[in-house]
């Protein structure tokens, strides 16, 4: 088993990376000590996959377990669907000391959260993320937040679990193009800040692509790890926790010029591809460096170019996007792998230029 301390004083906790992991969930809670009831919120695909044998494994260690269901998809990530996740931690009589296990991707993480930050002030929080991109970002470092209209994850706050759950096998089950979601994910982290990595993964590409169990352990822990460093050192996104928004600046324009048909992790591999050719005209990225990008996410099956962008559009949504400050657009570049910067001196024809070819 591989663990990492999220250092943050009182509000610390341990993020625990292994196989078969919900078969041990009960010790870990235990051992952290949690006892009595809890309640585990999660969604009906997981619930299928791993909700009988958790509660079983949770029941066997003498805990009294609630599970709540809310339907699959980003649209329950809203004020209506915890409004009746209120309701039923009401009927169930939860009350402050009883921990909400999150059980799924990164939308019941987001949810459940959220639920678990408002409700009666504040209930413990456990993260047992099931999806890659769940595991190696959204579990990790507390931000929770549901849509409203067409704010996204933008009713939210800072509430940190108390212990994260990662287990490596139910990736197995993972379809894949969410998948290669989270390798996007993967792929930005050792860019921005693991040159070492980066080259582990073009390394170990067929391992990955078989869902090779120790490969995959490895990959989540360095990708947590890379995480964790930059969460502690500004948890509540001032500064440097900016740089995990490399390619997120273009890659939200994108997403949401598309109307959230281009997926996430699509996005985020052409804003990346965007971002480090930006980079390369301003000649502080190596054009080498720029093909290795490409070439790994290539492999994996992420889009590093896409023919119907509407230029225009995607400019006027990163100037209207929430990451600007004093009316500028900040965007994170790249100087080498593993190391980048933020800026917000672009100019914009460099960037329309760049989306164009
Ligand atoms: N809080 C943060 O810091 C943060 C960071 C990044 C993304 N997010 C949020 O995360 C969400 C996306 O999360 P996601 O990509 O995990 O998507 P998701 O939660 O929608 O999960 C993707 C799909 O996979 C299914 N699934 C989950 N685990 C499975 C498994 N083991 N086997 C089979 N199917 C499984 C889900 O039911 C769903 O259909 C977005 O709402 C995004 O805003 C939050
Ligand atoms: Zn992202």
């Amino acid at each position: 088993m591989k663990k990492i301390r999220v250092n943050l004083g009182e509000r610390g906790y341990d993020v625990l990376i292994a196989s078969d992991l919900l078969k041990k969930a009960g010790n870990h809670l235990k051992e952290h000590g949690f006892s009595g009831r809890l309640v585990i919120i999660t969604n009906p695909k997981i619930q299928a996959l791993y909700g009988s044998l958790l509660v079983e494994r949770l029941s066997n260690n003498s805990f009294e377990v609630f599970t709540l269901i809310v339907a699959d998809g980003e649209g329950e990530k809203s004020l209506d669907v915890a409004g009746h996740l209120y309701t039923e931690l009401s009927d169930c009589h939860v009350e402050r000391k009883t921990p909400i296990l999150a059980l799924g991707g990164g939308v019941v993480g987001d949810l459940a959260g959220f639920v678990a930050a408002t409700y009666k002030r504040g209930v413990p929080l456990v993260q047992i993320p099931t999806t890659l991109l769940a595991q190696v970002d959204s579990s990790i470092g507390g931000k929770v937040a549901v849509n409203h209209d067409k704010l996204k994850n933008e009713i939210g706050v800072f509430y940190q679990p108390e212990l994260v759950l990662s287990d490596i096998t139910v990736l197995r089950t993972l379809p894949s193009d969410e998948f290669t979601n989270g390798m996007a994910e993967v792929i930005k982290s050792a860019f921005i800040k693991d040159d070492q990595f980066f080259v582990f993964i073009e390394n170990n590409l067929t391992k990955i692509k078989a869902l090779d169990e120790g490969t995959l352990k490895e990959i989540v822990f360095r990708t947590a790890n890379i995480k964790t460093n930059i969460v502690i050192q500004d948890e509540l996104d001032t500064g440097l926790r900016n740089i995990l928004n490399y390619g997120h600046t273009i890659g939200h324009a994108i997403e949401t010029t598309s109307d959230f048909d281009v997926k996430h992790g699509h996005a985020v591999a052409i804003g990346m591809i965007v971002a480090a050719t930006i980079a390369e005209k301003l000649g502080v990225f190596d054009i080498h460096d720029l093909f290795r990008l490409k070439s790994l996410l290539e492999y994996l099956g992420l889009p590093t170019k896409m023919s119907h962008l509407d230029t225009g559009k995607i400019i006027h949504v990163m100037k209207h996007d929430k990451k600007i400050s004093g009316g500028k657009v900040k965007f994170v570049l790249p100087k080498k792998i593993g190391e980048v910067f933020i800026t917000d001196e672009v100019d914009f024809a460099i960037v329309e230029e760049v989306l164009r070819s």
